[in-house]
């Protein structure tokens, strides 16, 4: 590590005590993060209602600056949302599915994909799942089979949280577009990982959010609409801070505001918007494309050294193919965590898997480090 690298890796007070590895789920609170916050509820102290003017809807517009940035988008394709979910409500609220029922998601992808669409079956959606052969991939042929001239949307995760598997979303968008379906990507586990240009990328809708790789925190997340699926959009799930003159307080008329901004809904958490930010700032001065070799570098140590264990691996083998998330498969993940934690590595678990997923600011000794804690629990539920 070099002396940049110490300082960066110094803003996480966390790595004094644990081996945290639980990135992909949620980044621990940076310094830079808690002074932003100290300053918001310094504001909030000292001004209560006023700070709205003076300081909070300054920075939640500069907030939206900030996401424009890191996605490659223009600030009008961006709506801030409370969490993935309430984008993703929002954006099931426009399809016309007596027109076309169809909707696609896969069977790797996060609850919530399914589950807006699976809300407004009464609406005519149907939703059909492909599924991956292999438990890690869903091949593009599975999304090609599905989409037809009646299909809505294909609505899937870039990077798939259980296996770290990134998907290919241009040709993805090709399939949606020749059929005219509308590509809707929930990449959650992929922006701040891997560098993406969403304007190239050809998706229709994005949704993603900053507790993960953008080191942001919980409680702010984001929702892109291509400039003309945008104002074509008429949700009908909405909120008062989504129409085009909030502050007109005008309760008779429904007047959608400018681009993607009518998918917000209501009063935001203020708090959220400061650790966002800060966030954001850090990941901008590291920079993407050095985040994402740091990755290779240590999620492949943790691959290999897994690998030459004997453990089963539910990821890519290869870190070309994935971002740092590692899974493991286990008969009690939940049991195998918990003894991790003890030893002082932080890891999460999914249903049959230990899933560990470091970030820029750790080191390939923590990596050696987890590994020395894994190598028992994978004997012992080998030998049970
Ligand atoms: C791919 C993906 N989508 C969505 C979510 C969660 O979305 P929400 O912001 O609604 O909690 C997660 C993880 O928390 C995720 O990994």
């Amino acid at each position: 590590m070099d002396e940049r690298e110490r300082a960066w890796r110094s803003e996480f007070p966390i790595t004094d005590r644990f081996n945290y590895l639980n990135n992909c789920s949620l980044t621990p609170l940076h310094r830079r993060g808690r002074k932003a916050i100290e300053r918001f509820a310094s504001e909030w102290a000292e001004q209560g209602g006023r700070a709205w003017y003076d300081h909070w809807i300054g920075e939640y517009e500069a907030l939206r600056e900030d996401l424009a940035g890191v996605l490659g988008a223009s600030v009008n394709e961006i709506a801030i949302e409370p969490n993935v979910s309430a984008g993703l409500v929002g954006i099931a609220s426009t399809f016309d599915y007596a027109r076309r029922p169809k909707v696609v998601v896969s069977d790797l992808d996060f609850p919530t994909d399914g589950h807006a669409f699976l809300a407004v079956a009464d609406r005519g959606a149907r939703v059909e799942f492909v599924r991956s052969p292999d438990r890690v991939r869903v091949p593009l042929e599975l999304f090609e089979r599905a989409v037809d001239d009646r299909t809505a949307a294909v609505c899937t995760g870039h990077v798939y949280f259980t296996t770290g598997w990134i998907q290919d979303i241009r040709a993805l968008a090709q399939i949606c577009h020749r059929r005219g379906a509308v590509l809707v990507v929930d990449a959650y586990q992929s922006i701040g990982a891997i560098p993406f240009d969403v304007a190239s990328s050809g998706v229709d809708y994005l949704v993603g959010g900053t507790l993960k790789w953008l080191m942001g925190g919980p409680g702010i997340a984001f929702l892109y609409a291509r400039g003309s699926v945008a104002e074509r959009a008429r949700p009908s799930a909405v909120g008062w801070w989504g129409v085009k003159e909030p502050f007109a307080f005008d309760v008779e008329h429904l007047d959608y505001g400018t681009g993607a901004r009518r998918f917000e809904y209501g009063t935001p958490a203020v708090a959220a918007i400061y650790a966002a930010r800060a966030g954001l700032e850090l990941v901008a001065e590291i920079g993407i494309e050095k985040v994402r070799e740091r990755h290779k570098l240590l999620s492949q140590r943790l691959v290999d050294g897994a690998l030459d264990q004997g453990w089963t691996i539910r990821c890519p083998r290869d870190a070309e193919e994935r971002t740092p998330i590692v899974t493991l498969e286990h008969p009690d993940p939940a049991g195998a965590v918990t003894a991790l934690r003890a030893a002082g590595v932080i890891c999460d678990n999914r249903p049959g898997l230990i899933r560990l997923s470091p970030h820029y600011f750790n080191t390939l000794e923590e990596m050696d480090r987890a590994l020395a804690l894994l190598e028992p629990l994978r004997v012992a539920h080998a030998v049970a």
